[in-house]
């Protein structure tokens, strides 16, 4: 059983994407999963709204004035796995969910501009740990909406290394993505023979290996 909290300072670099993609990854390897909606903006829960797929059954909203760590311990008592999407540029939420978690996942888009604004959000998740005097949550980059086969695509993983945390498998900028989020759907249930699905179910791997240990 996990808590695992995405998270990150800037908007659009694909939080809520990777939130719900991974939630469906993890359904799919027979786990139950809850997908915590804790942005104000509920992007992730609009998406759910959208289709009658996975999603649809495993996003439950969090209002503003609920306290994020005791919803998460609470979801945790009904689900293996608790995914916690978080807003951007709230830092308060952010900390909440790095409090609740045992993994905080820290996307990052290729502009030099991500890089700046990872760090404030490392920082929090560092602050976090300090608190609850803990080796949790343990932290991981994640490369998100890379352009493969680009200098700056293959340069983000290792100035990602560089920063000092350890760097998951990349997740490319890819049509499908998109398109799945208009049909409501996760991509494993709107392409599943994608090279996009391909790389959410490597990511999910890697990131069960992590909170399974
Ligand atoms: N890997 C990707 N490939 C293509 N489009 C993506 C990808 N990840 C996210 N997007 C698109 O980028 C936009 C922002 O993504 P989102 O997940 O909402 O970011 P955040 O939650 O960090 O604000 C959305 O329109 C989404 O569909
Ligand atoms: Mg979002």
């Amino acid at each position: 059983m996990a808590i695992i909290a995405v998270a990150g300072r800037k908007g659009g670099v694909g939080k809520s994407t990777i939130a719900g993609n991974l939630a469906s990854e993890f359904a799919a390897m027979g786990r139950t999963v809850v997908a915590l909606d804790a942005d104000p903006q509920h992007s992730l829960a609009a998406w759910a709204a959208q289709g009658r797929g996975m999603l649809a059954r495993c996003v439950e909203k969090v209002e503003a004035s609920e306290a994020l760590p005791a919803r998460a311990r609470r979801a945790e008592k009904t689900a293996d796995i608790v995914l916690i999407d978080t807003p951007p540029g709230t830092p308060a939420t952010t900390y909440q969910a790095a409090l609740a978690a045992d993994l905080v996942l820290l996307p990052c888009g290729p502009s030099p501009l991500d890089l700046l604004a990872l760090k404030d959000a490392l920082a929090l998740a560092l602050k976090a740990r300090a608190e609850r005097r803990s080796k949790r949550p343990r932290i991981r980059f994640v490369p998100s909406k890379v352009l493969m086969n680009t200098n700056l695509g293959r340069s983000l993983s290792s100035s990602l290394k560089d920063i000092g945390k350890k760097v998951l498998p990349p997740i490319g900028q890819r049509v499908a993505v998109a398109e799945a989020v208009a049909e409501g759907l996760t991509v494993r249930e709107y392409a599943p023979d994608s090279p996009a699905h391909a790389e959410f179910e490597k990511l999910a791997k890697a990131v069960d290996k992590i909170v399974s240990r």
